[in-house]
């Protein structure tokens, strides 16, 4: 029997004045769409603002409906659209921000599980790492450099092979 580990680093800034201009400007971008969000139900508002390596940017925010399940995220939604629009181009970053009309959004939220499947697919085809720009309306920032991180042992279509 031997053990193995893993672990990965990621970057962690006290608020969004610490950023790059560039990053700092994505997080805020995602900060605007969260106004686009429909979440009557959870009143949970998510935006996901993409830059792709071609410079142009794509953005997402979730999608509910009455019948809950067939909601989606907004990172699923952006990925959606930005590979229809641009179909095949890499992602260099993703900002991801929420705000909860009722709690303060004040820590960053990391991609569900199930958008996290489909984050990995989409650095394997592009075979690019995408980075993740995690932050609420308010303070602390991860920036985790892949979201392949995210989720370890991927079932991936090498697994169908
Ligand atoms: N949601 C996202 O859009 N992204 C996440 O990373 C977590 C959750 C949405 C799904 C649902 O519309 C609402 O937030 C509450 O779960």
């Amino acid at each position: 029997m031997k053990q193995e580990h893993y672990q990965f680093s990621f970057d962690v800034y006290d608020s969004i004045d610490e950023l790059s201009e560039a990053d700092a400007w994505l997080l805020r971008e995602a900060q605007e769409v969260t106004e686009l969000a429909y979440a009557p139900y959870s009143n949970f508002h998510v935006g996901a603002v993409a830059k792709l390596i071609n410079g142009e940017i794509v953005a997402g925010s979730n999608q509910e409906n009455a019948s809950y399940p067939v909601g989606l995220c907004a990172e699923r939604v952006l990925l959606g659209s930005l590979s229809s629009l641009y179909p095949k181009v890499p992602v260099e970053s993703i900002a991801i921000s929420y705000q909860n009309k009722t709690l303060v959004s004040d820590h960053p939220i990391a991609p569900c599980g199930i958008c996290r499947q489909s984050l990995q697919e989409y650095e394997s085809r592009t075979q690019r790492a995408i980075r993740l720009i995690l932050g609420g309306m308010e303070g602390k920032i991860y920036i985790i450099p892949s979201a392949s991180m995210l989720l370890p042992f991927t079932f991936s279509s090498n697994d169908l092979k």
